[in-house]
């Protein structure tokens, strides 16, 4: 028997019919159509699922979507703002930090939310906020440029805006 919850996810409230034993990650792309969140290991081992719970990476795969009710959930297609993409998304297609694809929702916004926390990461911390998604594309170094990179252009918005 379904049960009615509401999600806030991408800045708009859902009312949905939820299968109480479905995950959230089922829930974002079956019921909601939010593709972008990838089905990986289902074991909270490789991070393909990872979404934003109130800024914060968390394993959608694992979360039930009544324990998120009320919180503020981003998927990747939430990730831009205003039809601007988040400078991760332009970084990571400029440097080819991307290939099969199947990991990259997941690490940009792992990556969104370390740059959130360490605006110029070291590379220490790119790898540590980073550790929790798995690829087996890239070897990783593009996507570690493809961070700095963002965060330096990030940073040079910041003061040319003053913001
Ligand atoms: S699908 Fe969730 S961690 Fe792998
Ligand atoms: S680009 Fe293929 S798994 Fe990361």
């Amino acid at each position: 028997m379904r049960e009615l919850i509401t999600l806030h996810v991408n800045g708009e409230s859902h009312e949905v019919a939820v299968l109480p034993h479905h995950t959230l990650l089922e829930v974002l792309r079956e019921d909601l159509g939010l593709i972008g969140t990838k089905h990986g290991c289902e074991l909270g081992e490789c991070g393909a699922c990872t979404v934003l719970l109130n800024d914060k990476p968390v394993l959608s795969c694992l979360l039930l979507p009544i324990e998120v009710q009320g919180q503020r959930i981003t998927t990747i297609e939430g990730l831009e703002h205003n039809g601007t993409l988040h400078p991760l998304q332009e970084t990571f297609a400029e440097l080819g930090a991307a290939q099969c694809g199947y990991c990259t929702p997941g690490i940009l916004l792992s990556g969104a939310a370390l740059l959130r926390e360490h605006p110029h990461p070291t590379r220490e911390q790119a790898k540590e906020g980073l550790s929790g998604n798995l690829c087996r594309c890239t070897g990783y170094t593009k996507i570690y440029e493809a961070v700095e990179l963002a965060a330096q252009r990030m940073g040079h918005s910041k003061e040319g805006n003053n913001l």
